[in-house]
């Protein structure tokens, strides 16, 4: 949450740092700001609101300089307004600072230094921290440098952050440092990069520095990048190559991020197939796992951790692995399951699902699960993100990148690589026979030109969305593997469009959610054909009894749900181990249009972030 960019070079530096602040309004978008200096004044620009206010509002402003730094706030401390928004100053404006994450022990702080005589502004954590910095420096009388001072801070700061300081008196640093946060550093040609995450540097630059927690950079055009632990250890920097493209960060004609990503899937998913299975050979590997799958095999219980629609994801893989590789599962909360003192011996594997690799829960849990001697699996979307580091081995989901805040192609990326791994440990396991192998294999493979059909139901999808944009309530019900595609139907639903929404295990359903049914209510209920579908049609037997009005995803050729559903949207037939893949789509499209008739923001939902680095 917060998104930072930060510029040293030659170029405009603001342009450079609004662009980049667009890319990562996903992580926030409550106020934005910019500190710029401009070789005689550090000029800060800060407001409530959007990026494209603060473009507003700067219109007529000095954006001169090719220095800068620039803040999108996710509001933690404070309300948003125009005084919390990043960057803060120090008390004597000599420094400017912007921060990501959150400084727990800021009141103890603020407190000793307001006995000291600092006055202060916002109400935010952020705030503390650059006066803590200026104290140290000035109190040093120039003996120290700012980023010994900045280092010497940082130690007395408890909690996460990503930070950036410039400096008035030095129009040629920037000092950087990261700890539970995100921060990449790009390095250009006599020009540096910093920001939350790639994105905005793509288009400059494919060499990068990821700082790992506890590190401080010092980025200067005349002595380079230096960078230090806090605790004073010298560092070599290690530069990765980005392999990112540009246009995957654009929507390409479509009108949202998120339709362009549900449009996506068919070649995401191709994506996170792609050398991994082949079913002319009856293979499937997964090369990042490759070290580890003795373990995997042996393991006594697979925890899946995770947050959100990946925790979506990981309770469709709960039945996957049950099924094809009989080993107990159980899926976790991130949040509840690092507070629980939860038993995890040697022979658990943890799997951490997260498209962002940045989910601050999620990252807590794995750390506990490692001291405690879990092997830990990892399974993101984001390169080099910081799960993906903390992890032993794992699989990354290459569907590319995705900005949307709801997710889409994440979660079914997700669950084709869970399906992978179930099949791969499922096949060295021997509980899965070479037939049903070899049949899912197929199937698999056969799932991206399935889905190029699936989205063929758009109009019909937009038809259903008039129908019940205006409905206050929604229940999604399934059973089986296709609970969780309940779950994620309502979540999407009740992200992106504020209806309330709630996804329910269709037998559940007599057990509380009947009660709220009428004519008013409308009822979403995968009814594909595989074991549980006779109980399915009984459960919507049970809603139409009640006047609810039935909207119901079915196999390609079913007659008697199309017969008693208000509305029906067909899918092709698969394995049922494998309808997530298809059954979630017409959900996301539905979600969509729902939201966008009913004018809210699609890809920026409110409150919401994508990337959330607070716990
Ligand atoms: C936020 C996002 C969700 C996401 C969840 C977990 O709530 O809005 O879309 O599912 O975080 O994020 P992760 O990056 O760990 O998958």
């Amino acid at each position: 949450m917060c998104g930072i960019v930060a510029y040293i070079g030659k170029q405009t530096a603001y342009d450079i740092i609004i662009k980049g602040l667009k890319r990562l309004e996903y992580r926030g978008y409550d106020s934005a700001g910019v500190a710029l200096h401009n070789s005689k004044s550090l000029n800060v620009y800060k407001k409530k609101g959007k990026v494209a206010d603060l473009e507003t509002f700067i219109d007529d402003k000095d954006i001169s300089g090719s220095i800068g730094i620039g803040h999108t706030r996710w509001a933690t401390h404070g309300p948003p307004n125009d005084i919390n928004s990043h960057p803060h100053q120090s008390g004597n404006k000599d420094f400017a600072l912007v921060h990501n994450g959150i400084i727990e022990n800021y009141a103890v702080l603020k407190e000793e230094l307001t006995q000291r005589g600092h006055q202060f502004l916002s109400d935010t954590d952020t705030e503390v921290l650059i006066h803590l910095i200026e104290e140290i420096y000035t109190n040093s009388k120039k003996s120290l440098t700012l980023f010994e001072a900045v280092r010497i801070a940082l130690n007395e700061v408890i909690g996460a952050y990503a930070i950036v300081v410039i400096n008035k008196n030095n129009p040629n640093e920037l000092i950087a440092a990261r700890k539970s946060s995100p921060l990449v550093v790009g390095i250009g040609e006599g020009e540096f990069f910093l920001a939350s995450d790639a994105t905005p540097m793509v288009e400059f630059t494919k060499n990068v520095v990821y700082l790992e927690d506890g590190e401080i950079a010092h980025l200067s055009l005349e002595t380079g990048l230096k960078i230090k632990t806090v605790a004073n250890q010298e560092k070599t920097p290690y530069i990765h190559e980005l392999e990112m493209h540009l246009e995957t960060l654009e929507k390409g004609g479509f009108d949202h991020f998120m339709l362009k990503e549900i449009y996506e899937q068919p070649q995401s998913i191709h994506d996170s197939m792609r050398g991994r299975l082949r079913s002319s050979k009856s293979m499937v590997s997964l090369g990042g796992i490759k070290d580890y799958e003795e373990k995997i095999v042996q393991a006594k219980r697979l925890i899946f951790v995770a947050c959100g629609t990946s925790w979506h994801a990981g309770l469709v893989g709960e039945y996957l692995f049950e099924d094809l590789a009989r080993i107990p599962v159980e899926v976790e909360y991130a949040s509840e399951f690092r507070y629980r003192n939860p038993i995890i011996n040697e022979d658990d594997v943890v799997i951490a699902i997260s498209q962002s690799g940045e989910t601050a829960d999620t990252l807590a849990a794995i750390k506990m699960a490692k001291e405690k001697g879990a092997t830990i699996v990892g399974i993101c979307n984001v390169v080099g993100s910081s799960i993906s580091r903390l992890t032993d081995c794992g699989s990354y989901t290459h569907a590319g990148p995705e900005i949307g805040v709801a997710s889409t192609k994440a979660f079914t990326a997700q669950v084709t690589v869970l399906t992978l791994m179930a099949l791969m440990i499922g096949k060295k396991k021997g509980t899965i026979t070479n037939q049903r192998f070899n049949r899912l294999l197929v199937e698999l493979e056969s799932i991206p030109e399935k889905l190029e059909s699936v989205l063929t139901l758009d109009s019909v999808i937009k038809k259903i969305a008039s129908t019940y944009k205006d409905s206050s309530n929604a229940l999604y019900l399934g059973r089986g593997i296709n609970f969780p595609v309940a779950l994620e139907g309502a979540l999407k639903l009740k992200e992106i469009s504020y209806i309330h929404a709630e996804g329910y295990p269709a037998a559940e359903m007599k057990h509380g959610p009947i009660a709220l049914i009428d004519e008013e209510m409308p009822v979403f209920v995968i009814a594909t054909q595989d074991t549980s579908y006779e109980k399915v049609v009984s459960n919507i037997q049970e809603v139409k009894a009640r006047k609810g009005k039935v909207i119901a995803i079915i196999t390609k050729g079913d007659k008697d749900v199309k017969e008693i559903a208000d509305h029906y949207m067909e899918i092709p037939l698969t394995d049922s181990l494998l309808v997530p893949l298809l059954a979630t789509v017409p959900f996301q499209l539905l979600s969509y249009h729902v939201a966008v008739m009913r004018e809210c923001n699609v890809d920026q939902p409110r409150n919401l972030a994508k990337s959330v680095t607070v716990e």
